[in-house]
């Protein structure tokens, strides 16, 4: 089965990560089918609002790691970029539905999102300096705008998880429910959106961006770009090679 499913009913898209056994870890292929889906939900009349799921045990386990190191993400054109643009300029609202660990880009892509409703399992980490790596999809400017300076650097030099309250509590998220209930309820949420006038959707959505509509994607070049030149270096390949050996990785010599 593939593993990225959409479905369009009642005027919402959504769409499912299903790679369960690897935690929803994303690869380049996903990336594609996943830029592709929201392609499709910007041009397509019949869509007006996208809902993104994963499982009740897992939202995502970030970028498939395996692929970092045998496919990286080296330019702009990669397919998590066009992911990344596609999913923070989608004019139409998202929602996401979060349940389980959300990590990397997982966490990141929830910036990007209108509404995010989450499991009471829920758990985020942004583990990118662990990894020898920079954030990604805006993080670094949109995670200190949102939780502070002082937690987001937490979060982000030191790497720390942290829990679906806290992310309530910082405006991540905007209800916690039973796993069981999450997807249900993004699927009420969507459904009231969608019958709503879509260009007034499309319009409020967009003043409500419009103050950090080009920062946010002069950030994510900027961020894009010392990401693809990290991910070949020494701390990061320590770290995929010692997440593939199922040991601690060794960075003292970096
Ligand atoms: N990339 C590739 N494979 C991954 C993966 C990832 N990001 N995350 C999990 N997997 C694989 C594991 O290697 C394992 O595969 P195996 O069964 O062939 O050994 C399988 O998925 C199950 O993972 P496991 O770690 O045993 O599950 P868990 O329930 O104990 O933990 C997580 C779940 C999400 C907390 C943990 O898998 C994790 O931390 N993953 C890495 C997250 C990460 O650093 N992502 C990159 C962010 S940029």
């Amino acid at each position: 089965m593939s593993e990225i499913l959409t479905h369009v009913d009642a005027g919402v898209m959504t769409l499912t990560l299903n790679r369960v056994d690897k935690k929803n870890s994303l690869t380049a292929a996903m990336y594609a089918a996943m830029a592709l889906a929201i392609h499709e939900a910007s041009t397509n009349d019949e869509v007006r609002v996208l809902v993104i799921q994963g499982h009740e045990t897992i939202f995502s386990a970030g970028n498939d790691i395996a692929d970092f190191l045998n496919n990286p993400p080296a330019t702009e054109d990669a397919p998590v970029f066009h992911f990344l643009r596609g999913i923070s300029t989608l004019a139409k609202p998202v929602i996401a539905a979060v349940a389980g660990p959300a990590v990397g880009i997982g966490t990141t892509m929830l910036f990007h999102c209108d509404l995010v409703y989450a499991g009471d399992n829920a758990a985020f980490a942004m583990p990118f300096v662990n990894l020898g790596l920079v954030p990604e999809a805006g993080a670094s400017l949109l995670a200190p705008k949102l939780m502070g300076y002082q937690r987001a650097a937490e979060v982000l030099l030191l790497g720390e998880p942290f829990k679906v309250e806290a992310a309530m509590e910082m405006g991540l998220v905007n209800r916690i429910v039973p796993p069981s209930e999450v997807n249900a309820l993004a699927q009420q949420q969507a459904r009231k959106l969608a019958t709503k006038p879509l260009s007034s959707l499309i319009e409020t959505k967009r003043l409500m961006r419009l103050g950090q509509a080009s920062q946010v994607s002069k950030q994510m070049t900027e961020e894009a770009s010392v990401f693809g030149r990290m991910l070949t270096e020494h701390a990061a390949r320590e770290a995929f090679t010692a997440f593939m050996e199922k040991r601690k990785p060794d960075f003292s010599k970096v």
